[in-house]
């Protein structure tokens, strides 16, 4: 159990669903996350876009990270929660003209290009404006990172980043672009990764393509490895905290940093996954053919990785300890898919039980929907109740 027994009465007062956070968790993640960077001289930007919570950037903040946009709005809320901007980096295969030009005005530290066509509408833009823009490559690597095709980025298939092959017709044009500033190349190969040799694989890939730039005497300041590294959602409180020691290993290892060159990341679910809980409580119990269902009050509403990438969170019930029996647990909403998990073991379950869906920190609550008109669900933290 998680929960302490005076927390669970509290929960008991809040209407639910509701999503919970333990910032105790988020802050002994994040000093191991430094402790691990800083040491290795490696700069960590938060994906604001796996939880951008007011006060889950606050103490994100409170820890020097910089962020990862993927939104004019991200870019915003960034500045605006006391990000620096000279540590926001803004991502994404479909910027407009707007985002581009707030980005600019805020002066980020690095716009993440992923097109020619993207290169020359920045430029435009910023030449507009009378301004410089600093620009990453996002380069695809084509590295398959073994993890749900949904969440698969890094291969020539996948929409995002500019193919080493287009590489020359790149530097060619970027010469004539006056007010763009080439100072990195960004990779990012995909999300919840968990065989993590495909980071070794990514590092052997970034040095060979490296090379390619020292050949033609271009100088890049940084490499942005992205981000990716995955949680244990089978079984969370063995991992409450993620390997950082073991991933950044990796790119120690196998990375060959050129002398002046510093190494960035952008991690988004490692940081915040664990710290995340969705409560609900059970509306009723219905015997089925060949299976109970628990019907619980939170649904795909509130929680789509289950219905979207058939994800596993690990689901437990926090007022029951009867004799286990077997039941697939559902949500309220109009779809088959709204479905949490399947023939799972539970303890005995009745109508009013409290459950916890677990691992849920990341891509839970900014991925809700108000489909089916669903009230927007709630958050509660640690240092509240
Ligand atoms: N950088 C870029 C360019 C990205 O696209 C992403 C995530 C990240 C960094 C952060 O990746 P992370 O460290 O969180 O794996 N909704 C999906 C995940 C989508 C990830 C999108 N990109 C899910 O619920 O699994």
């Amino acid at each position: 159990m998680i929960f302490s027994k005076e927390l669970l009465n509290k929960f008991e007062l809040i209407e639910t669903p509701f999503y919970f956070y333990d910032l105790g968790l988020l802050k002994k993640t994040l000093d191991i996350l430094n402790r691990e960077s800083v040491k290795r001289k490696f700069k960590v930007h938060y994906a604001l876009k796996a939880n951008s919570n007011n006060k889950i950037l606050k103490t994100i903040l409170g820890y020097g990270l910089g962020a990862d946009c993927v939104s004019g709005n991200e870019v915003e809320l960034a500045v605006k929660s006391g990000f620096k901007n000279t540590q926001i980096v803004f991502a994404g295969v479909g910027k407009t003209d707007i985002e581009i030009k707030t980005a600019i005005n805020h002066k980020i530290f690095c716009f993440n290009v992923e097109s020619l066509q993207e290169m020359e509408v920045i430029n435009l833009i910023a030449s507009s404006i009378d301004q410089t823009a600093n620009i990453a490559l996002r380069i695809n690597p084509n590295i398959n990172a073994n993890t749900h095709h949904y969440i698969t980025t890094g291969l020539e298939e996948n929409k995002f980043g500019i193919n080493a092959s287009e590489l020359a017709q790149v530097i060619d044009k970027l010469n004539s672009f006056k007010n763009l500033k080439l100072i990195g190349l960004h990779f990012h190969i995909g999300s919840q990764i968990t065989y993590l040799n495909v980071f070794k694989e990514l590092c052997i890939r970034i040095n060979e393509l490296q090379k390619w730039f020292a050949d033609h005497h271009i100088h890049i300041d940084h490499i942005n490895a992205g981000g990716g590294l995955g949680v244990n959602y089978e079984k969370p409180d063995e991992n409450l905290i993620p390997n950082f020691k073991i991933f950044f290993e990796i790119f120690e290892k196998f990375f060959e940093t050129v002398p002046g060159q510093s190494l960035h990341f952008e991690i988004g679910r490692a940081i915040v996954a664990q710290c995340g809980s969705l409560i609900s409580k059970v509306l009723y119990v219905k015997e089925g053919v060949n299976t109970n269902f628990v019907i619980l009050d939170a649904g795909m509403t509130e929680l789509i990785r289950p219905a979207l990438y058939q994800a596993y969170h690990k689901v437990e019930n926090l007022s029951s300890s009867g004799q286990q029996k077997k039941y697939d647990v559902v949500g309220p909403i109009c779809e088959t898919s709204d479905t949490f998990v399947k023939s799972v073991q539970l303890p005995e379950t009745k109508r009013g039980d409290l459950f916890v869906i677990r691992s849920t920190g990341a891509y839970g609550e900014v991925m809700s929907s108000g489909y089916n008109l669903r009230t927007k669900v709630k958050s509660y933290y640690s240092d509240e109740l």
